[in-house]
């Protein structure tokens, strides 16, 4: 439906970004870090949408929408629904995914059905950086890369007493 008002999810459905899709796709393949930007409601979420889909990769999906004020508990919540739908998802490497984050400080996988639960509180509470590091590891395990997809990634900027940027660039060269 091109007229939909939510962000678009398949390939036909999207307008005119032929160019832009075949560069993200390629980008997302070969290169570390890929940031797309413009201005609001010009696509980018679509755009996004589709290229994942179509890089073939397997993808962990985060949206950022946090509060005014966001502390631990909200940030460690998105990473669980985002856990979540990854594992759901890539039904194909799920003993994988199980495997590779069982040991994660702060998060308790649950299947059937699958729940994924962290902790956000007192020194168990979620690893955000060694979490990456079990993704990293994964990544190398189902034979090069896992996605880590982020919208609205400005959002992080508000999450001031974490350094995402920092913690990224940890995450991908260790
Ligand atoms: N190339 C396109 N083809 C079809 N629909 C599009 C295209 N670009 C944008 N849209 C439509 O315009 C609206 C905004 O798109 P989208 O949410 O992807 O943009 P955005 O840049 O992520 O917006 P925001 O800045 O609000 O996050 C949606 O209804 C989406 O379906
Ligand atoms: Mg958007």
């Amino acid at each position: 439906m091109l007229f939909s008002p939510e962000p678009k999810v398949s390939e036909e459905d999207l307008f005119d970004f032929r160019v832009e899709l075949n560069q993200l796709v390629s980008a997302i393949r070969m290169s570390r870090l890929t940031i797309i930007t413009g201005i609001r409601r010009s696509g980018k979420t679509s755009l996004l949408n589709v290229a994942i889909r179509k890089s073939g990769l397997p993808y962990v999906y985060f949206d950022v929408r946090l509060s005014a004020y966001p502390n631990y508990a909200d940030l460690a919540v998105i990473w669980a629904r985002a856990i979540e739908d990854f594992i759901r998802r890539e039904s194909g490497l799920r003993e994988k995914i199980l495997n590779a984050l069982k040991d994660v400080t702060g998060l308790a996988i649950g299947i059937n059905p699958i729940k994924v639960e962290v902790r956000f509180r007192g020194p168990g509470k979620l690893d955000i950086a060694q979490l990456l590091i079990k993704i990293n590891d994964l990544a190398g395990e189902v034979g090069g890369k896992v996605i880590i997809a982020i919208d609205e990634a400005q959002e992080l900027r508000r999450v001031n007493w974490l350094r995402f940027d920092r913690l990224m660039a940890y995450a991908m060269t260790t």
